[in-house]
């Protein structure tokens, strides 16, 4: 493994150097003029694979710059990282633990042992009892306390635990099996669970509590307010059993499943070396085999470990999570565009921004580097978007027009997932205008002959266009997918990943714990009891003040 103790601060490299002169050059440079120089820039910054096309051309790189920023993956020693991610090491070093989500999906290249157990063997049997329960519960042989069959199962849990298989869910509408509707509650604000319970019957409704530690104090909120209401539409039945026949439990502390009350064969488990954000190929995604049957869930793992395999084995000039990575760096560290947009021109795939929000920046929004010393360079971006043709309605003029630059993915797919006529020409249209406008922008010149055809005055036209003229030169990647299926979702999934993981082996940082997030949670457990009474001395005096406002002013 990596020696955390032999760093050498890479931002005194002399690539880091060559790239920080380059970056200012490049940023005086049109893309258009980048194409014109280079026949060949199309097809040679762009990589085939069999699910997709990633177009990575309008960026602002020249082949000097691709090399260089290939020589900072090798000096970051890329290689030994990613050696030792497959190769189980502890690479997640402030938690002491191996980062391994590539086995829950077949995406090592052997087996590992851990603890003296086979890692693969421990996915498999576990995989095998999540089928069976699908099983079970689209043959509607699975029934609550009354023997009525469950038909609407509830997924309680937050972050990792819910944004990945909503996320995969809703991108595969298309997909659907069965006939067990699945709900997601995520948010601690009683309104959503009030909200989603409203349509539901207590005596068809299987709960899942769905978190790795089994102690986030928003899930198990949820949880014991779920019961609760359980036990109101059956105030004779026992506790326990409506624990034991309304209750599933997915963790990677099952002892604390049990503690809750849930049985031993209604628990299913994954192990400390998944990181929250990283478990949607666990038992984590038990939702979505329920929503869109084994299979289905099987055949997304299989894309995400068609992505382990591209990842481990193809060269760097031609890894896609390696140049997204690199370009990620690039614009973030080197030019000083501190965002990046996510941008679907596909609505299954709206909630893509947000679960990438929390892949990239729960991963890369750190400040100290392996050695335990600030870092003197920006790390990751701040990720945000949405469905493309809804963005250009809303914050697109800002992409276009601000002085700002947003490095932008644009992702799609060649084939509809519905057979409307002419949307999807209308939408892919769309997405290509979209990252050639802002690689292009027009210029007064343009804008004046513009206005000229259309009669307006030389006055109007020497009025107007300053407010007309784009400047443009706004990057992006386009990743096209051929279409958007179980297997090609996987894999895009297991690409953002690995891109995650790369940026953080080139900014010298840990991607795989999350600090800054436990902060909060500590304070809120602090304060949670400051709400009802008790002294405000110890706290500061805003803080003090919003408790008292609220302390005057709740009802009740
Ligand atoms: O948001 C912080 C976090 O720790 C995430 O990493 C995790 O996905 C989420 O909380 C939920 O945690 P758990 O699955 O343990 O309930």
């Amino acid at each position: 493994m990596q020696d955390a103790h032999s760093h050498s601060a890479i931002s005194q490299s002399p690539v880091w150097q060559a790239l920080q002169e380059q970056a200012a050059q490049l940023k005086r440079r049109r893309l258009a003029d980048l194409f014109a120089g280079d026949p060949q820039r199309a097809s040679d910054f762009s990589l085939e694979l069999p699910q997709f096309l990633l177009d990575f051309s309008k960026n602002h790189i020249d082949r000097s710059v691709f090399v260089n920023l290939l020589r900072l993956a090798e000096e970051a020693g890329l290689d030994q990282w990613r050696a030792d991610l497959f190769a189980g090491e502890p690479i997640n070093v402030t938690e002491g633990r191996p980062v391994l989500h590539p086995a829950l999906r077949g995406g090592l290249a052997e087996d590992l042992e851990i603890g003296g157990v086979s890692v693969t063997g421990g996915v498999e049997a576990e995989l095998q009892r999540l089928k069976e329960l699908v099983v079970l519960l689209h043959n509607g042989a699975l029934t609550g306390c009354s023997g009525k069959r469950i038909t609407d199962v509830v997924n309680l849990g937050v972050g990792g635990s819910h944004l990945g298989p909503q996320t995969a869910i809703e991108a595969l509408r298309a997909y659907r099996k069965g006939d067990v509707a699945v709900h997601f509650v995520s948010n601690v604000d009683g309104a959503q669970l009030t909200d989603v319970l409203v349509g539901l019957d207590a005596e068809s409704t299987l709960f899942i509590v769905s978190s790795k530690t089994f102690t986030t104090s928003e899930t198990m909120t949820n949880a014991r307010s779920a019961l609760k209401w359980l036990q109101r539409a059956a105030p004779d039945e026992a506790v326990e059993v409506l624990l034991q026949r309304h209750f599933v439990g997915v963790t990677a502390s099952p002892e604390k499943a049990q503690q809750f009350g849930i049985l031993p064969e209604r628990t299913y488990r994954f192990w400390d070396w998944v990181g929250g954000r990283y478990s949607l190929w666990s038992v984590i995604g038990l939702p979505i085999a329920i929503a869109c049957g084994f299979e289905n869930f099987r055949a997304l793992l299989d894309g995400a470990a068609d992505m382990d395999h591209h990842f481990r084995e193809a060269p760097f000039a031609q890894n896609a999570p390696v140049i997204m990575a690199l370009l990620s760096v690039w614009y973030c560290t080197f030019m000083g565009y501190p965002a990046h947009a996510v941008l679907p021109y596909d609505q299954a795939l709206h909630m893509l921004p947000a679960y990438l929000q929390q892949a990239d920046m729960e991963s890369n929004g750190k400040s100290t580097n392996r050695a335990g010393v600030e870092v003197d360079y920006a790390t990751g971006p701040l990720i945000w978007g949405q469905t493309g043709i809804n963005g250009q309605h809303a914050f697109y003029q800002y992409l276009h027009q601000s002085p700002e630059v947003v490095p932008a993915d644009f992702i799609g797919s060649v084939t509809a997932g519905h057979d409307l006529e002419g949307h999807h020409e209308i939408l892919l249209a769309n997405m290509f205008a979209q990252s050639q406008a802002l690689m292009n922008g027009v210029d007064a010149e343009s804008v004046g002959r513009e206005l000229a055809a259309k009669g307006l005055s030389q006055e109007e036209i020497k009025r107007l266009t300053p407010f007309k003229v784009h400047r443009g030169g706004k990057p992006s990647n386009t990743i096209l997918l051929k279409e958007l299926d179980p297997r090609s979702l996987g894999g895009l999934i297991a690409l953002y990943e690995h891109k995650i993981f790369v940026q953080g082996v080139i900014l010298q940082i840990y991607s795989f714990d999350q600090w800054g997030v436990e902060l909060g949670k500590g304070l809120a457990s602090k304060l949670e009891p400051k709400l009802a009474a008790a002294d405000l001395a110890d706290e500061d005096d805003s803080t003090a003040q919003l408790i008292e406002y609220y302390r005057r002013n709740k009802c009740g």
